[in-house]
């Protein structure tokens, strides 16, 4: 049975290193994000779903997308991240985009309203994968699409291979997993879309190989400063055993001869049935 994690449980918090993350992280993303909504036919004037969006998400190419007359939702349960996000939007001049600060699964949104409903690396997170593509599903108009990002750590691994990446990992995925989330979730992600009802599903799978001074290439490091507390009120590792993995470990990366290849990015899209449209002929 599915465990529904408290607001303030996102296992990666609402700190400002992970402000930083999801920013770098956003721009890192930037040129998938852009291939995937290519994908979608989406129009301009269209009204479209950023669930769990963080401070940015993919919201800016949204906005970009549908133009002026178009509207953007950016849903999001972390207060911290919605102001962040408001403060952005109003910066950069974006009118359409329009912040919801609430929990995904009971949103208060007016179901079959979008033409896109869209998440990227909240699955991951989420013990209650299945109602979230259900709630995503619902919120879907009549033929409009829902897409989920994710990823799927099978792959993530460096060469030469070093005890710190491997200890490190390991107590990441520990911790993550204690929060609910899954690491392999990227594999789920097409079942997760038919089992809510949605046809015509489509993937691709992507993976980079980070370069030194790229912002995915010490990933994992990041990943471990933002749950260190967590990790080490679990017992998992003391404080000291954790900053000599952290140091050895940025060593290894900072070394151009060291391989890292990076976790799959699944992309995974599936249209909501429309009883009176004719079939829809496939590309
Ligand atoms: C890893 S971040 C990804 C942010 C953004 N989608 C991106 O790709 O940059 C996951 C986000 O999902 C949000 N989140 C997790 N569970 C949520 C829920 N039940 N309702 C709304 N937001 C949620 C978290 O607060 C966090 O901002």
């Amino acid at each position: 049975m599915e465990r529904r994690l408290e607001a303030t449980e996102y296992v990666l918090g609402g700190s400002e290193e992970e402000l930083i993350r999801l920013r770098a992280q956003a721009a890192e993303h930037e040129a998938t994000a852009r291939w995937l909504l290519g994908q979608l036919g989406l129009r301009k004037g269209s009204r479209v779903l950023d669930v769990g969006c963080g401070p940015v998400g993919i919201l800016p190419l949204l906005a970009e997308a549908v133009g002026p007359s178009g509207q953007v939702i950016g849903l999001e349960r972390e207060p911290r991240f919605v102001q962040m996000a408001r403060a952005e939007f109003s910066r950069l001049g974006l009118t359409n985009v329009t912040m919801v600060e609430a929990d995904a699964l009971a949103s208060g949104l007016e179901d079959g309203s979008f033409d896109l409903v869209h998440e990227r690396l909240v699955m991951v997170n989420l013990p209650e994968r299945t109602k979230l593509v259900a709630k995503m599903a619902a919120l879907a108009a009549p033929g409009a699409v829902v897409a989920l990002q994710d990823i799927d750590n099978v792959s993530w691994a460096c060469e030469p291979e070093h005890e710190s990446w491997a200890a490190l990992l390991h107590v990441f995925h520990d911790t993550f997993r204690a929060g609910g989330g899954d690491p392999f979730v990227g594999r789920r992600l097409p079942a997760l879309l038919r089992e809510a009802g949605l046809v015509d599903v489509r993937c691709r799978v992507t993976v980079d190989l980070p370069r030194p001074g790229e912002y995915r290439r010490a990933h994992l490091l990041s990943l471990i400063a933002s749950i260190r507390e967590k990790v080490i009120a679990s017992g998992a590792m003391d404080e000291a055993e954790l900053e000599r993995h952290q140091a050895a470990l940025t060593g290894h990366l900072a070394d151009p001869n060291t391989l890292v290849i990076d976790k799959l990015l699944m992309q995974c899209w599936g249209h909501k049935p429309n009883p009176r449209a004719r079939p829809r002929p496939r590309k």
